[in-house]
Parts: C-alpha cells; sequence; structure tokens
C-alpha cells in the first residue's frame, strides 16, 4: 500500500531551535511561526512545555503560544514530559499535547530522568488531565530505530510501548528516529508491523539525517502506508541527550521530493523556501538543507554558450 496524500508536521522551532547555542528572541520565534502557519503545513510543533533548566531555549514558551497566530488547518502543537507541563499547555491553549517517551531505558533516562515505565505511570495522570478538553494527544516514541547507548531496539519493545499508548486510549503514534540510525528497510519492516498489529492507530514517523537516510526512509515509509512525517526547515534540529543527533529531516527538501513524485501535501513550497532563508537570518548559520541552494527540480538555467 502506498500513500499519496501525506500530511507534514513541522518541528523545527521545538527540536531544531532546542539545539542553537544562542537564545531566539520570542518576536523571532511568533514571526517564524507566523510564516510557517502560512505555508499550508498541517501542524506545527510549535514549542515545549518541560523544565526550563532542561531546555533554556524553550523557556518562553507561554510567550510563543499567546503571540502566534492561530490559522484553521494548522495545528497548534506542543511537546510536554510531566503533569506541570500539560497544566502550562492546556492554559496556552495548544490543539494538541505530544507525549515523549524513550523506547530505550537508558535515552529516556538521559532524557526525562525516569523509568519507561515512571513515564507511562505520570502519562495516565496526563490523560486525566486532559479527559473533558478538546486538546488532542499524541504519544512519541523516541529512539525506536535504534538508541545511541544501547543499540538498535527489538521489534518487540515497540509493539509493547505502542500498545501502553493504546492501552492510554491514545490513537496517534509518532515513531521517532531520535538520532539518525534507522536505515529504510528496518524502518519499512517497523512500520508495516506497527500498522498491522495497530490498526485502529494513525502512525507518524519523525527522521533525523545524521547519516544520510532521512528521505530514503520516508520514502520506505510511504510504502508501508504511513502519511505522516516530522521534518525540520532547513534541516535544523537535533537532540541534546543524544550524541551527535543533528539535523531533522529538511521540510523544503521533502516537500520538493514527495511534489516530484506526485504527492499532495497541500504546502506552498515556495512560501517554505522563502521561510528557510528567513530561518537562516534567524539563526545567522548555514543550513544543511539543499533545495534552498540548489532550487528545485524545475528551475531551469540558461544553456552557456560554447567555448570557441
Ligand atoms: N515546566 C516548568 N518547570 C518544570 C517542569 C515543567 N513542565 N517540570 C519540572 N520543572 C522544574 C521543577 O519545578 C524544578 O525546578 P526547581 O529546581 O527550581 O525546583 C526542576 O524543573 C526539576 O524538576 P523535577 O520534577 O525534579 O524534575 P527532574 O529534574 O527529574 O527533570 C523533567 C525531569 C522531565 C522535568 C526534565 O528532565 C525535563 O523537562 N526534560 C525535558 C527534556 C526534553 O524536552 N528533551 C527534548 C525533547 S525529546
Ligand atoms: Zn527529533
Amino acid at each position: 500500500m502506498s500513500e499519496n496524500r501525506i500530511r507534514i508536521h513541522e518541528v523545527v522551532t521545538r527540536d531544531g531551535f532546542q539545539m542553537e547555542p544562542e537564545f531566539i528572541p520570542t518576536e523571532r520565534k511568533i514571526e517564524l511561526i507566523d510564516r510557517l502557519s502560512l505555508t499550508g503545513l498541517a501542524r506545527i510543533e510549535v514549542t515545549s512545555f518541560v523544565s526550563p533548566k532542561a531546555i533554556p531555549m524553550l523557556a518562553d514558551a507561554e510567550a510563543v503560544m499567546a503571540g502566534v497566530a492561530r490559522r484553521p488547518g494548522t495545528g497548534m502543537v506542543a511537546l510536554v514530559a510531566n503533569a506541570r507541563g500539560v497544566e502550562r499547555a492546556i492554559a496556552a491553549r495548544v490543539d494538541e499535547v505530544v507525549l515523549v517517551v524513550s523506547v530505550s531505558e537508558s535515552h529516556n533516562r538521559a532524557n526525562v530522568r525516569r523509568s519507561v515505565a515512571a513515564s507511562f505511570d505520570g502519562f495516565r495522570e496526563i490523560v486525566d488531565l486532559l479527559r473533558g478538553t478538546q486538546i488532542g494527544v499524541t504519544g512519541a516514541l523516541a529512539t525506536t530505530f535504534g538508541c545511541p547507548f544501547e543499540g538498535f531496539q527489538p521489534l518487540e519493545r515497540v509493539l509493547r510501548l505502542v500498545g501502553e499508548y493504546a492501552a492510554l486510549g491514545i490513537r496517534s503514534v509518532t515513531l521517532a528516529d531520535t538520532t539518525g540510525m534507522g536505515n529504510p528497510r528496518q524502518v519499512r519492516d517497523m512500520a508495516s508491523a506497527v500498522r498491522r498489529e495497530y490498526p485502529e492507530i494513525e502512525f507518524a514517523l519523525h527522521f533525523h539525517n545524521t547519516r544520510g537516510m532521512g528521505l530514503a526512509n520516508v520514502l520506505a515509509g510511504i510504502e508501508a502506508g504511513v502519511g505522516r512525517y516530522e521534518s525540520s526547515l532547513g534541516g535544523l534540529g537535533g537532540c541534546p541527550y543524544a550524541p551527535g543527533a543533528s539535523g531533522n529531516i529538511c521540510t523544503e527538501d521533502l516537500v520538493h521530493m514527495l511534489h516530484e513524485m506526485g504527492c499532495e501535501t497541500g504546502v506552498d513550497l515556495s512560501a517554505l523556501l522563502d521561510a528557510s532563508r528567513l530561518l537562516a537570518s534567524i539563526v545567522g548559520h548555514d543550513l544543511p538543507g539543499q533545495v534552498v541552494k540548489a532550487g528545485t527540480s524545475r528551475d531551469l538555467h540558461p544553456m552557456p554558450t560554447p567555448a570557441h
């Protein structure tokens, strides 16, 4: 089975920004998010409501959420790790929260300082807090395709943890390749297996291009029938608790590839390329994205005059 309609979830202002060394002013974050929501992206992971000591870059989460324009069709999402974060997210009127736990114990301890079982215990309380609100919940599984401390994770463990989310009534699960270890066949096999086991759950895939396998992994996911992908404008990103976790897959490169393949995303590529240029000026350095440098496959060049 293969999907033709692909939804793009933008994560640059959360996953991308949390790796930047210099604090990005709140107004510039808002400016970028407002530009992104005009491009037709299905969902923007705006920020996270976590401890400002853990992620100082996102300490202004409330101010960012209060400042961004809300547009129908673009969900404003925030990552949370504990009940305190969910209370903050509810007060900030997010459309959806993303819970995060790692498939591997050691990455979970490094990221949120607790065991995987303790994370799920906390999620029960979170789901209770969200009951009666209109706020959606996605469960993310970090290190699904490999952990920098423990290596590749068994399929059975991934299936069991998807099952833990399902048992909480969660119907949207993101499998994340936090440090870009996954390869396309592994992605195809894993994505097919989880979809077979949990047909009621809508899956998204989150890839990093750390080892150059990111877009190939998207294709493998599409072939396994997954229709939602997380990516970061310009390819900015990483994880502060995962050594070498540079660069999410690049949103504009992903959208370009999908459009060339005849897939629909609902995203305006040229507006996205403009947003990528704005991002480069905000962070003040070059970004890994390629289409913004090379132009699209449809931008033709004048033929050079032959030399005499
Ligand atoms: N919002 C704001 N502050 C929070 C918070 C939240 N959601 N959760 C905890 N804090 C504060 C506490 O008030 C405490 O502050 P204090 O030292 O001034 O008293 C401090 O953070 C530590 O709190 P504690 O409950 O002891 O947590 P911890 O030190 O065991 O850390 C987490 C656990 C989950 C709070 C922390 O590791 C975290 O926020 N991790 C996020 C990681 C992340 O975002 N990773 C990238 C995405 S994958
Ligand atoms: Zn990531």
